[in-house]
């Protein structure tokens, strides 16, 4: 007779498939073509192309390709809807979301087998995780609906939002767009991906079922085509999208200058780091979360394993042994681990890019995978820091291994990438963990766990992986506008600075020329030239260093030699900035004449200097105030939201307010911790230069505030280019505001940008947490407790 431990021994799984029935008979009535979901009524098919099950490769459903006409009905539908949208009481938007969540989850089982069909993705998976995620978000969303009046009570829905997203999480990249937008007011235009929009029109349905008002919710379907009509549109006020880098970096572009809200979150490489002391069996588990789930096409999966050297044999060995017991294969099986690649293009994408990484020298391990559009599990050694395998984002089930001796090795392999995603660090010394944590350039960082996502906490990246966060607070602030000043008439366009040759008579009996401020120090500017400032008669009253690319980029550098200033404490910084108060109080006659010098009334100066000594205050009293939090996630983890500086940032000041305007941009900065290479006012530097010396004199470190004075628009170009800077603030005319986003797009840094007339800098607008928002991103931490 088999014993039982034999029959365990030798039993392979049997075959559990799913019924896919319910599926197939939907399929089947659409089987002429769906059309789009536009005002709440479904649109005839229209030219269509074919959607197929990856697994089978058989075509299962015919998708109308979205004109701009379509997109174009859609957003006057998105746009008619929104008023009558916004004007429901928060408790009224709540009941529509709690109806949508609840009608989700009794789709669950058809919203699960339609997603795998439709994306290769293990029926385990899409039952398990994705759809129970995506009722939870509009669940956790109709709550903000409800308090959303109260717990931002000066803010306004953005309007009508475009939303992009991709085929790796249709369903739940959706609910993580629509449920914000609808919770705060918005309206919305969505595109699902071209590969994966089955589940997208199921959701319309599910709109129209439950009675949502038309206009609310309106789906496109489309390739890129497509979302570039909805990203041109004048009608949208704010794009999210979610996808590659480089269609992120081209609607960055494409935006430009449009005054449009934009949120990106975009491709990932993210590190797996595991330390000598870590739970080895606990790790490799979580390497098959990170890596194998979903195929790999997941933008914040753990695809660079760094493993400490002492372990890395024993690791290395123990991942092998459980590779082999993954199961890759039919995906509506319910005891398939791995499923099939979104799309033939994606698989020979993966291919090519490994064939690539062979031909570096890497040395594959891999597990078993089936004909057709399938890719083993696979886990690449002898990869170089710098090769295609290492740098690249595969988006498939490839994840490479190399090994680290110390902390600090682990630290620098970690963030030698453009992304910033996310990262996962296992150890059990959590000391460590929060160490290494707090270095780490990553949006999130799961400790002794990965992949873990919840509606209640922030999502996004930092660099090239994008900016902007989904879930939680921070991401209902994305679908919020913060009353801005109106854009006023006139444009901040200074004249133009004279060529330096014709300079000299203008200056007759000036004697001191201001220098730049970089690293500390007083510097000549690179050319040698200087530029006269007059006063509002027309007479010369000064020279100030007419700075070039090259002193933006000295001045970039020293900032970034001053990295102690993010690793201060706030209370350290807020010292600073209340002694700089101290100083500037002390020089405030020698302030208050320099701008009535520039022809400024004295009761205006005077309000002015006052003004700017008030804000040091403000600023040093939230140096240690602005806290982060702790997410309510469902899982047991105690999810910290940790504000962090973005790093290095330009500000280019408006011409009007020299000094405030100067002061009111730079102090927030600082005060979160970032260090500045600042722009003053073009016309009147010299309230800007003046400031050398209070600087000096407060202690503030060299490199921490840096001053280049010259042709704004100029220096802000080089800003803008500058992939050593993290974020740009902008004050300036409008053809700056569309030169800075648009050059901005390099390493997709941060943006903010307002017409320079457009704040009296010593109203309450000219300060306040808006500007500490703005000059530091969220940095979620999941720590696990309990068993
Ligand atoms: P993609 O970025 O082209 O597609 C994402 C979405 O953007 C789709 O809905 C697509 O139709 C739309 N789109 C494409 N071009 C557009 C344009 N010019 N304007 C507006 N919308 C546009 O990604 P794709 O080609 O499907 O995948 C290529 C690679 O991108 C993958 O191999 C992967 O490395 C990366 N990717 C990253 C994702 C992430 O979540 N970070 C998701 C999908 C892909």
């Amino acid at each position: 007779m088999t014993s039982i431990a034999n029959l365990i021994d030798t039993m392979d799984y049997g075959p559990a498939p799913e019924s896919a029935d319910i599926v197939e008979d939907w399929l089947a009535v659409h089987e002429a073509g769906f059309g789009h979901f536009i005002d709440g009524r479904f649109t005839r098919p229209g030219d269509t192309f074919e959607v197929s099950n990856p697994a089978t490769g058989e075509t299962i459903a015919q998708i109308t390709q979205g004109t701009a006409a379509d997109v174009d009905a859609a957003v006057k539908a998105a746009r008619g809807a929104q008023g009558k949208w916004a004007g429901l009481s928060g408790h009224e938007r709540a009941r529509w979301l709690y109806a949508l969540a609840r009608r989700i989850q009794q789709h669950a089982r058809f919203l699960a087998v339609l997603e795998t069909i439709d994306n290769g993705k293990p029926i385990r998976e899409a039952r398990d995780i994705d759809v129970p995620l995506v009722a939870r978000h509009f669940y956790h969303h109709a709550g903000w609906a409800e308090i959303a009046e109260t717990e931002f009570s000066d803010a306004k829905p953005v309007g009508v939002c475009g939303q992009i997203i991709p085929w790796n999480f249709p369903l739940l990249m959706l609910a993580w767009k629509i449920a914000p937008a609808l919770a705060a007011g918005n309206t919305v235009v969505l595109k699902p991906a071209e590969y994966t929009p089955l589940t997208a029109l199921a959701f319309a349905k599910i709109c129209d079922e439950v009675g949502l008002p038309r206009g609310v919710v309106n789906i496109v379907t489309g390739d890129g085509a497509t979302g570039a009509a909805i990203v041109a549109h004048e009608g949208i006020d704010k794009l999210a999208f979610t996808g590659s880098t480089d269609v992120g970096r081209l609607i960055r572009r494409e935006t430009a200058g449009s005054g449009k809200k934009l949120t990106l979150e975009l491709g990932g490489k993210s590190p797996f780091i595991v330390f000598a002391d870590a739970d080895l069996d606990a790790a490799v588990e979580g390497v098959v979360d990170a890596i194998w789930f979903n195929q790999g096409q997941v933008c914040c999966a753990g695809a660079r394993i760094l493993v400490a050297e002492s372990v890395a044999e024993r690791f290395g060995a123990l991942l092998r042994q459980r590779m082999a017991a993954l199961r890759v294969g039919d995906p509506l099986d319910k005891s398939t681990d791995v499923g099939a690649i979104v799309h033939p293009v994606q698989l020979a994408r993966i291919e090519e890019l490994m064939a690539k990484g062979v031909a570096e020298g890497a040395d594959l391990y891999q597990g078993e995978a089936p004909d057709g559009c399938f890719y083993p599990p696979t886990l690449a050694t002898g990869v170089e820091p710098a090769s295609t395998l290492a740098t690249e984002e595969i988006f498939g089930p490839v994840a490479t291994l190399t090994t680290f001796r110390t902390p600090a090795d682990a630290i620098a392999l970690a963030n030698n990438t453009r992304y910033g995603l996310a990262a996962s660090i296992w150890s059990e010394n959590v000391n460590l963990c929060l160490g290494i944590a707090a270095d780490l350039k990553a949006g999130v960082v799961w400790i002794n766990c990965t992949n873990v996502f919840d509606a209640g906490a922030g999502f996004g990246g930092y660099r090239e992986s994008g900016f902007g966060r989904e879930g939680g607070r921070e991401g209902m602030m994305e679908y919020l506008s913060f009353p801005a000043p109106k854009p006023p008439k006139a444009d901040d366009a200074p004249a133009a600075i004279p060529p330096a040759p014709g300079l000299g008579g203008v200056v007759v009996g000036i004697d001191r020329t201001a220098k730049l401020y970089v690293g500390g120090k007083q510097k000549r500017p690179d050319g040698g030239y200087s530029y006269p400032v007059t006063n509002a008669k027309g007479e010369a009253i000064g020279l100030a260093g007419h700075g070039n690319r090259k002193d933006i980029r000295d001045a970039v550098e020293a900032a970034h030699k001053a990295v102690g200033w993010g690793a201060a404490t706030g209370h350290n910084r807020a010292q600073v900035l209340y002694y700089l108060a101290e100083n500037l109080a002390a020089r405030a006659d020698e302030f208050t004449d320099r701008l009535k010098s520039f022809g400024q009334s004295p009761a205006k100066a005077k309000t002015e200097v006052e003004t700017a000594i008030q804000r040091c205050f403000w600023y040093a009293a939230q140096a240690d105030k602005f806290d982060g939090a702790v997410h309510q996630t469902k899982s047991a983890h105690v999810t910290l939201a940790m504000h962090e500086p973005l790093g290095v940032m330009g500000i280019a000041c408006p011409t009007p307010f020299p000094l405030l305007g100067f002061v009111s941009l730079v102090l927030p900065a600082v005060a979160m911790g970032n260090r500045v290479v600042a722009i003053p006012s073009q016309t009147h530097p010299l309230a800007a230069t003046d400031l050398y010396q209070v600087l000096e004199t407060s202690d503030v470190p060299g490199g921490v505030i840096n001053i280049v004075t010259g042709e704004r628009d100029e220096l802000a170009k080089t800003l803008g280019d500058h992939d050593g800077v993290d974020g740009l603030w902008y004050f300036g005319s409008r053809d700056g505001i569309a030169m800075v986003e648009q050059r901005s797009a390099g390493n997709l840094k941060q943006t903010w940008t307002e017409p320079g007339m457009a704040r009296d800098w010593t109203k309450p607008e000219g300060h306040g947490r808006a500007f500490l928002h703005r000059a530091t991103q969220v940095k979620n931490v999941w720590v696990p407790y309990g068993e």
